[in-house]
């Protein structure tokens, strides 16, 4: 099994691109779907999430090729509504496969997903939220069965802001041609970008107020280019910031990044937007803050484990409160390995800072969490030697590689 070596204390220095949003890209190839025909999508991360979702597109009789970061997929001949737990148990976001089947086929028959590392993740929402369209759903053996043989409208009201849930109803809506409503709807940028997408594919989406209003209509096929990721963005910055160093984010979108980007000024770290990114540099000592992790335009969740290693050495105390997921926060007692002080209070993570890290071995248990013991190890003292790094993988596109043209001493063993 892979693992990172990492050996501490280098200031990141250079130019590092930021590839396109896995988030965002995600529904979207999902979303081929909707327009038989070929779709020709660029700036595609090289990521495992994505092979995940692309064999479900094949699954599902499409073919797809991947030619370094433009994807070609013809959905011409899909044709089997199923995707199997093989799947879907990899990865929860396949279940916006379930939206797309709707849309395209008036059916889906799709297994539940199951656990996660960062705590429960239920999919009442999705459900609720299908069950507000008319859709009949029946389960048996761990797979939902959904159907629908008339024009599916009405107002969905979701109690959660659930990303994917909206990207669910949004997915089996636009084809429709009928007016949608969706209420309490998440506003993340990944979720504006498929909004955009679905648009110059056909649909009419609007919003208003915080109303997503679809309207729906038979769509075609395009040419796209994914936006930057604006968590890989934040994980940059954070990586810069821990160093000390100096780096350019190209194409990084300082729009997407606002509530991060204020925070991590009020800790020190200097943020300009330029005309080909984000430029970065850290002089100063590190501040402590307090941060509450909410739903756009709030901080992400998808940062808080990133910023929870560059307080560990802040001057003074600071409290993360996580109030999307209960139990993300399995990177603490890694980081506690490597001498970091986070006492944990329900949903609150207590940091006082500490005067440096040291490298030693732990173990990533997801995405984030895995990428915030990389920061932490490139500020540690000595050798940091993570392992599990296929969590790392499915949502970084070659990290190592990045952080060491950064000049980081970072290999993959
Ligand atoms: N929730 C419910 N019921 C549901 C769905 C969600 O109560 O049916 C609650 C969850 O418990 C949580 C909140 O709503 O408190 C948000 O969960 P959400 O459903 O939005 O998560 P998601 O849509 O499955 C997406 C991202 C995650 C990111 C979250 C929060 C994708 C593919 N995934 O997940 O990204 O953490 O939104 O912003 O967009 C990652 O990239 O590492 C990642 C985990």
């Amino acid at each position: 099994m892979n693992r990172f070596v990492i050996e501490g204390g280098i200031p990141l220095q250079g130019e590092v691109k930021i590839s396109g949003s896995k988030n965002a890209c995600l529904p979207i190839i999902a979303a081929t779907l909707l327009a038989p025909g070929k779709h020709i999508i660029h700036n595609i991360p090289q990521i495992r999430d994505i092979r995940t979702m692309l064999r479900i597109l094949e699954l599902i009789g499409s073919k797809v090729e991947l030619l370094g970061h433009t994807l070609s997929i013809d959905t011409s001949l899909a044709n089997n509504p199923y995707a199997p737990y093989e799947l879907i148990s990899t990865m929860r976001a396949s279940f916006l496969i379930t939206g797309a089947m709707i849309g395209r086929f008036g059916e889906a028959h799709i297994s539940r997903p199951g656990g996660c590392a960062i705590g429960p993740r239920p999919i009442d929402e999705h459900l609720h939220g299908f069950k507000m369209l008319g859709i009949k759903i029946k389960e048996e053996h761990g797979y939902l069965h959904l159907s629908s043989n008339h024009i599916i409208e009405g107002k969905v009201y979701l109690n959660e802001q659930s990303v994917t849930a909206t990207e669910n109803i949004l997915l089996a809506t636009a084809t429709q041609q009928a007016e949608t409503h969706i209420i309490n709807g998440a506003m993340e940028p990944h979720v504006m970008e498929l909004i955009k997408f679905l648009n110059l594919m056909g649909a009419n989406i609007k919003l208003k107020d915080d109303i997503i209003i679809v309207i729906g209509n038979s769509l075609h096929p395009i040419e796209y280019t994914i936006s930057a990721d604006y968590i890989e963005t934040g994980t940059f910055i954070i990586a810069t910031a821990i160093t000390g160093g100096e780096v350019t984010l190209i194409d990084a979108k300082y729009e997407d990044s606002i509530a991060e980007i204020t925070k991590l000024q009020e800790i020190g770290v200097q943020i300009e937007k330029v005309s080909n990114g984000i430029k970065v540099k850290m002089s100063s000592p590190i501040k402590s803050c307090n941060i509450k992790t909410a739903p756009y335009p709030g901080f992400p969740t998808d940062l808080q484990p990133q910023i929870t290693s560059l307080l560990a050495i802040a001057n003074g105390t600071s409290i993360i409160t996580e109030t999307m997921y209960e139990q993300r926060f399995n990177h603490i007692l890694e980081l506690a390995r490597m001498g970091a002080e986070i006492e944990i209070e329900g949903r609150n993570a207590i940091i006082t800072g500490v005067k440096e890290l040291s490298g030693t071995k732990v173990m990533a248990s997801d995405i984030r969490g895995g990428a915030s013991l990389v920061i932490a190890g490139l500020a540690a003292n000595g050798i940091t030697e993570i392992s599990r790094i296929y969590h790392i993988d499915r949502g970084y596109e070659s990290l190592e590689t990045k952080l060491s043209q950064l000049g980081a001493k970072i290999k993959r063993v």
